[in-house]
């Protein structure tokens, strides 16, 4: 309701902006300037008065009916679970985790020398976690730098073999024929894949489309068919990430007690120089590129899996709905596009160029339409299946007890030397949080869903191409058994927004 009267008294049907156009815009991080994506500080309170209703109140209700849950398992946990390689093989690759696979660096094959063998026509990949290593764990608990050596026969080939684990500043590489060493090992590399999920992998699907959220919000009329097309998919999302990265009751908190923050640390002890690699990227290290906004398909960065391929067949319909969309735009809509892409693009560099006004050639009008589409494609499948499918897997395909948030016994420090006590390795408490925090922040709540948007087109030609797209990504769902995709989350599942 206050989202819908926002800025519209007053104004003439041409000239009608949300807030007045006095709304969102982006800025600097506070934290990281120059290392994160930019931030939106200060917020509509249509916007705030909103998520709250819809989101934040929904945390409180999770917080005081889930939390004795929560705590009731946890009074059940006795150790962690044995893990065998054959079921870490497949928690690498079968889902979201699978998005870490890089290519080896030359500092990677002289580390593995002795597991890969120059003659073998197989593919070998890595998966590094280096970046925990900044950071600084509360006392008593342990963090460590792993790079997972993994080969498949092929590039089709679903199976995946973890070959060894350099962990440790040193890269002591352990194999499997190591013992308790290995054993342990294998835990340092599930943490690992949580704090890359949650801190490098899942913050480049929210925070810079917080940039074209807001410079949409702010300098596009709101009957303009690049906003009709947009907004259903940038509610919430605003006020969700500001009260991540910002607030106090954060699950990413300074707070030790915060009672549902699962972590090993401080936000402040080196949790942040995870955002940075990720954004900014690892000079040299090809699992840390920089962020780019993607131009071309082969720039999506899917991962060489599955997984992947799930994300990738849904990424088809978006661009052709986009393209239909774009298409429909009038001279003057594209001159607002024009503007709204240079805006963004102060803010993120790499967002396409687009040239309409005058004297711009056909030629450019045409990259113009192409890129524009694309980039809008982009955006509503990131915000939607991707966001909804990486959440839904990451809480319910890998379970709370795997996730290794906590790890209390040192890594090891030598082939020979690691003891392995799963008893000793996670406390009741550390499983209390976790639990609390899977179901507050990291299972899904969907509040809108995608299947059921609508664009208030007003010409029959777009209504159309709305239900064509909606037909599209049904196809999509209903083909993927029969070329043995998972149907990682039900497309009438999936959120409008980033709402989560
Ligand atoms: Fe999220």
């Amino acid at each position: 309701m206050f989202l819908s009267l926002a800025g519209k008294a007053g104004s003439s049907r041409s000239k009608k902006f949300l807030y007045d156009r006095k709304g969102p815009w982006p800025q600097p991080s506070p934290r990281h300037p120059l290392g994160t994506a930019p931030e939106v500080l200060h917020l509509p309170w249509q916007e705030k008065v909103d998520w709250q209703l819809h989101i934040g109140l929904r945390y409180m209700r999770d917080l005081f009916l889930y939390g004795p849950v929560a705590a009731f398992r946890a009074l059940g946990f006795r150790e962690l679970p044995t893990i065998s390689d054959a079921e870490l093989n497949d928690a690498l690759v079968r889902g979201l985790y699978s998005r870490f696979l890089a290519p080896l660096d030359e500092v990677d094959r002289q580390t593995f020398s002795a597991q890969i063998d120059p003659s073998d026509t197989g593919l070998h990949y890595k998966m590094d976690f280096s970046p925990i290593a900044s950071v600084d764990p509360y006392r008593g608990m342990h963090v460590a730098p792993t790079v997972t050596l993994l080969r498949r026969a092929t590039k089709d080939d679903p199976e995946f073999e973890v070959k060894a684990i350099a962990i440790g500043d040193d890269r002591l590489v352990l194999e499997p024929t190591d013992g308790d060493s290995w054993e342990l090992a294998k835990y340092y590399v599930l943490q690992g894949c949580s704090y890359a999920t949650l801190f490098t992998e899942h913050p480049n699907v929210h925070f810079p489309f917080d940039t074209i959220n807001a410079v949409t919000k702010g300098s596009i009329p709101t009957d303009h068919l690049l906003f009709r097309l947009l907004i259903p998919h940038f509610r919430f999302s605003l006020v969700l990430d500001n009260a991540v990265l910002q607030g106090d009751a954060s699950v990413i908190s300074n707070f030790r007690a915060t009672i549902y923050d699962p972590f090993t640390a401080k936000a402040d002890a080196g949790l942040m120089a995870f955002f940075v690699a990720g954004y900014k990227g690892l000079e040299g290290n090809s699992a840390y590129p920089a962020y780019r906004f993607a131009a071309s398909r082969d720039q999506l960065r899917l991962p060489p899996t599955r997984y992947g391929e799930f994300l990738r067949r849904y990424f088809e319909p978006f661009l052709e709905f986009s393209q239909t969309v774009v298409a429909a735009m009038t001279d003057e809509e594209l001159g607002y596009c024009q503007e709204w892409a240079r805006w963004i693009r102060v803010w993120i560099p790499t967002f396409p160029e687009l040239t309409f006004h005058p004297p711009a050639s056909p030629q450019e009008k045409d990259l113009g339409r192409d890129r524009l589409a694309f980039a809008l494609a982009v955006t509503l499948w990131d915000v939607t299946v991707v966001h909804s499918t990486d959440h839904e897997n990451f809480a319910t395909d890998i379970p709370v007890d795997w996730k290794c948030f906590r790890l209390r016994e040192p890594a090891p420090a030598s082939k020979t030397g690691g003891v392995l006590d799963r008893k000793k390795l996670s406390r009741k408490v550390d499983l209390f949080k976790s639990h609390l925090a899977h179901r507050m922040f990291f299972a899904p709540t969907t509040v809108t869903r995608l299947m059921e948007v609508e664009y208030g087109f007003e010409t029959d030609a777009l209504r159309e191409a709305e239900n064509d797209f909606k037909e599209a990504l049904r196809t999509v769902e209903a083909g993927l058994a029969a070329d043995g995709i998972p149907n990682y989350l039900a497309l009438d599942d999936v959120a409008a927004s980033i709402q989560y």
